[in-house]
Formats: C-alpha cells, structure tokens, sequence
C-alpha cells in the first residue's frame, strides 16, 4: 500500500518527469490520490490531488514540474480520507522540509496531539504527515538532518517506511521500520522507492535496505546506516536481473490478461527452478515439525488451501491452513520450538504475514519457511528460509500468475515428500514430477486457448447478476474461493467461495428462479458434486460448471455455454488447471462492466498495515 519514489538527480531540471516515469511503475500501490514535490533554487513545489497517477498528471501536468530533486507519492488511503489536503507528500511546518511515507504510524492519535500542543502546523488527517513533523521536530532542536531522522523514528511507532528533503539541501533521506525500501544509484541520479520496478527505468545497480535501516541519498551515492546507533553499512550494489519491461503491459489491455497469458511460461519457470534447487533442506523442516502450519492472506491464503489437499493426498502430511491474521489469536499460544509456519505472500511484505514472522522470532517459538515471489522483501530476508516463486514482475492487483506458482510448489513439494516417506513410489512420484513439468505448460496454455473466449461470452450472461456463489468439493475447495474472490475483487459482486457440501447448511435457501451457483469440480469428486448441482437446480438456481467435460454432467447446465470446459488431464493437474477459466471469467465480467481490473477500487496489491 502506497508507493515512494525520492530522487536526487545530478544536472537535471526535469524531475517531475522523471519522477512520474519512474513511479508510475508503481500505479498497483495505490491509486487514491497522487502527489509530487519538486525542488528547484532551494524552493520547494508541491502539487497533489486525488485520482490515479494518470489522472492527477493531466490535470496538474506533474511531469512538467521542474527541479533536480524532489519526492513523488502514490496512496492508498488508512488515516484520513482520499483528498487532497490528505494527499502526499506533505511540507512541515514551513514549506522547506517535504516527505511522504508509507505505512501506518500506530500512535497517530496521541502523537498528532503532541505535535498541535506543542505549535506544528499539522494540516491534515494522514498519518504520513505526522513522519514529516517529526522530523521537523528534531530538525529544530539538532539542526542536524541525520540526527533529526535518526530521532524521528523514537517518535513514530508504526510499520512504516518515509523518504524525506529539505529545500536547502541536495538530499533525501530515507528510512525502513517496517515497510519495504529499495535504493538504486543511476548514472545521473540516486532513487530511493518503494519497490524494485520504480528504481529500474534510472538504473539497475540497487540496493536492499534492511529493517531498521536509513539512508542519506546525494546526487552521487546512497550511504546506508543503522538507525539505533547511526553507523554506517558498508552495502553492496547488486546488479538486478529483472527486465525494466517486466512491468509494461507488452501489447494486453491489462496487466491482468497478460499475467494469467503468462502462466504457461511461470510453471516451465518455476519447475525449472525447483528441480535445479537444493530442495532437502525444504523437505528436511517440514519434515522435523512437530506442527506444520500454513499462514497467508486472500488468493495466497486460497492457493495454501489447494496446498494442504495437496499434502494429504501425495504425501500424508497434515498442513493446517490459517488465514494471516487470525493465525496468533487462533495458534500463537499453542506454537513449539519445533513447530513450522510456512509464510505464503507475493509480495513478502503483507503486514499480516510480518506479524506472524515477528511472532516466531520474538517467542523462539517455531520456525518459518516463506514463500514468496519478491526477491528483497522483509519475508526473504527474515524467514528461515524462502522458496522463490519465479513469477516475475506481477504487476495488476489482483493476484493470478503467483497463485498459479503457489499451486506448483505445493504440488512439487508434496510429491517429493510423499516419495520420501514412501507414501509414493519412486515411479509415481516420477510420473507426478513429469506431468508438472513437461505437461503442465501445454495444457495451460490450451486452458486458456480454449475457455478464453467460453468465458468471455459467458460474462455476457452474467451483466445483470449482483450476488452468487463459487462453490468447490476436495480439490477444487481453494479453487472456488480464489474464483469468488476475484469475482468480489474486480467486478465488484458479492460472491461466496463455499465448500459445495456446506451450501445446503443455510446458504441454500438464497437460491431462487436463476439465481448464479458457480461448481469447479474435478473428475474424482463429480459423482458428489452432481448431488449439489441437483440441490441448486430442482429450486430454479442456474448452475454453472467449471471443469473437464464429463457426458454425466451434461444435462446439470441449461446450456453448453454454461459448461467452462478445461482439457482432459491427470488428476492431479485439476486443481491447477480449474483455476484459469475463473481468472478469465471475472476479467471478462470486470470488463464488461466497465471496471479496470488491474485497479479495482479501494485496494492496494501489497498490504503492508493491519
Ligand atoms: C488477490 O487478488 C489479492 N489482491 C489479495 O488477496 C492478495 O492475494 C493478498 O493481499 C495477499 O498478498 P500477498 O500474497 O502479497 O501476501
């Protein structure tokens, strides 16, 4: 949730070009409201406004404002409505020191109070602002800028990362308590941003900044210190391998369509990289818990659910499945040295996931095994151990591609742990691996081939529809709630995952003439499912089939339209597979009604507060 970018350029007077290039990369943080401070002859500009960064742009033509350095904001609104005295960034008592942030300051009630009895001009109801007073704050009393920062965080509590300037200085500063935070240092400038794809149209010689970290930015270096103690890190510049134009949409209207195109591509990735990993010392910790728990949050959290059917299935290993953050009231108590929380998180940054981190490491109580897709994240670096998803860049809000790698792990993982233990036959859990990494590809790709365009007319149908259910039986349980969940997410209907087997136990009563009832199935469970598709038709309910074409399930759809067919396969594909027509239904829905699926209203793709 929302997205920094401070650069400190050496010769250049465009920095409001600058700026909005490189944080429109960062558009999938937030999108309520959009803001830049330019520095030019020891003047500070601010404009802000709310609306996406593309919106504000053409209305205050940010790109044209002028400086060699400055702070750009992108937010996705907690403390203080989406406007734009609430926008970021934000000056300080007098229009000299500028900053902005990303996070949540937890003591923003008390601290804001502080700040008013003690003479700051605070002007709005964001908690961004109170980083830049603090600052201020200490400026006044040191006037010293390192020390000012330095003292500012003994102030603000929170998750939290801010980047801040003074008008008579050429530097940012920057710290990490929380947040994410990445440097870069370019030919021309230095950037400090939010995330990795901000930093690569200047450079891609980058730095990852660690928790409890700042850093002085000037028109020729990053210098990194320790907070506590204000010494400075001798750090590195890594050369980053991403492609600058992973996060371009290539030719998709939306990053969406393009992801979920590329998911042929993530398992051949993904395969590829856990056959050429090291992967005992995964399967050893799962193997030596006494308790194997499995955390993550929305579509991560769903993928986890197909995850643990997974382990029971191939490898008689129970995985109990915990939504973030739920997982310390309901389990914390309980948790043993030897207990293993697998972390699931795109982003690696979900404040959820973080806490349930932060829990294992401050108890001593169990270890932690993250899954994850960025490379650099507060996860990668804190966990135990991480396995990467190798998805690249996923840049639209709603989650596809990740999910997808989430579900190969899962499956690899229970395959090589079902031939350990012997709960597979070497020859078995061979023809597993093979299927996933020689099959796998082509049927996702003819997935999408074939029920792109069933999809797209199926939405058709579907205009008028406001509320309906996603239901799953065995496998396809995750599925179902993945499917609703991006039903909700971007087309903006209410739409229930449920366990086919629980809709007769009071959600059943909902259906009445045509009322939507979607059923993902796989061609193990159908003989239960058809019980359930029986349930919904005899009282009117339209029922619609996700899943293989099966002659038994034929007359349980009104039309052959409302039959999404995904190709024949093994079994154990299906879970994977059933996953595609729903990601491609939900866009097509979005579309159809108007929305920008990559942007639906209100989110953030990565969530770093509670
Ligand atoms: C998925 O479409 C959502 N945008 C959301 O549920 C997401 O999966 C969730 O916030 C978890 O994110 P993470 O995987 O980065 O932790």
């Amino acid at each position: 949730m929302c997205g920094i970018t401070g650069i400190v350029g050496k010769h250049r007077d465009d920095i409001g070009r600058v700026l909005i290039e490189c944080s429109s990369k960062l558009a999938y943080r937030g999108y309520d409201s959009v803001g830049l401070a330019a520095v030019r002859n020891g003047k500070v500009e601010l404009r802000k406004e709310v609306g996406t960064i593309e919106e504000v742009n053409r209305l205050l033509r940010l790109s044209e404002m002028k400086g060699d350095r400055g702070i750009s904001q992108l937010r996705w609104a907690t403390y203080g409505a989406p406007t734009r005295v609430n926008a970021q960034p934000h000056f300080g008592c007098e229009e000299v020191l500028y900053g902005a942030h990303n996070g949540n300051i937890h003591n923003y009630v008390e601290y804001r109070q502080e700040l008013v009895d003690t003479g700051h001009v605070v002007r709005s109801e964001n908690d961004g602002e109170l980083c830049v007073h603090a600052v201020d704050k200490y400026f006044e009393q040191t006037g010293d800028m390192f020390q000012a920062v330095q003292l500012s965080t003994k102030d603000l509590q929170g998750a939290y990362a801010y980047a801040v300037g003074r008008a008579d200085t050429r530097e940012v500063y920057a710290v990490k308590m929380g947040s994410s935070l990445v440097a870069g240092v370019g030919n021309s400038d230095t950037i400090v941003s939010s995330d990795l794809p901000s930093i690569l149209p200047l450079t891609n010689r980058v730095l990852y900044i660690q928790e409890g970290e700042m850093l002085r930015l000037t028109p020729d270096s990053v210098d990194v210190f320790r907070i506590e103690d204000g010494k400075k890190l001798e750090r590195n510049l890594e050369i980053s391998t991403v492609d600058p134009h992973a996060a371009e949409r290539g030719g998709y209207p939306h990053f969406m369509l393009k992801e979920i195109n590329e998911q042929p591509k993530v398992v051949k990735d993904v395969v590829g990289s856990l056959q050429g990993s090291e992967t005992s010392r995964w399967l050893e910790m799962i193997e030596d818990a006494s308790t194997l728990y499995l955390v993550a949050c929305g579509t991560s959290y769903h993928a986890g659910i197909v995850g643990t059917y997974y382990f029971n299935r191939y490898a008689g290993i129970p995985l109990t499945p915990s939504i973030g953050g739920q997982f310390i009231p309901m389990y914390g108590n309980t948790l043993s040295q030897d207990s293993l929380c697998i972390l699931v998180s795109q982003s690696g940054e979900t404040k959820d996931i973080l806490n349930v981190l932060k829990h294992t490491e401050s108890t001593k109580h169990g270890k932690s095994l993250g899954i994850l897709n960025v490379i650099g994240s507060t996860l990668m670096f804190n966990a135990d151990a991480y396995i990467p998803m190798v998805c690249g860049y996923e840049v639209s809000v709603p989650a596809t591609k990740t999910y997808y790698s989430q579900s190969v792990i899962f499956a690899y993982l229970a395959v090589m742990l079902g031939e350990r233990n012997g709960t597979l036959d070497s020859s078995e859990a061979k023809r597993l691996v093979n299927l996933l990494a020689n099959d796998l590809p082509r049927l996702t790709q003819d997935t999408i081939d074939r029920t792109g365009i069933q999809a797209k007319r199926l939405a058709r149908t579907l205009d008028d529809v406001k509320d309906l259910y996603c239901l799953g039986y065995g496998f396809t349980d995750g599925v179902a709630r993945e499917g609703a969940l991006k039903i909700k997410e971007i087309v903006y209907n209410h739409c229930e995952g449920l366990y086919s087997s629980e809709f007769k136990h009071g959600p059943l009563s909902i259906v009445t003439d045509g009322y939507p009832v979607i059923f993902v199935t796989t061609t193990e469970d159908s003989w239960m499912v058809i019980n359930h598709l029986s349930e919904v038709r005899v009282r009117g309910g339209r029922t619609i089939i996700v899943g293989e074409y099966e002659d038994k399930l034929r007359s349980y759809v009104d039309s052959k339209g409302d039959y999404l067919m995904v190709p024949e396969s093994d079994l154990f594909l299906n879970p994977i597979l059933d996953v595609i027509p729903l990601q491609l239904l939900s866009y097509f829905m979005s579309i159809d009604r108007g929305i920008n699926p990559d942007l639906p209203r209100n989110l953030s793709k990565t969530l770093t507060v509670d």
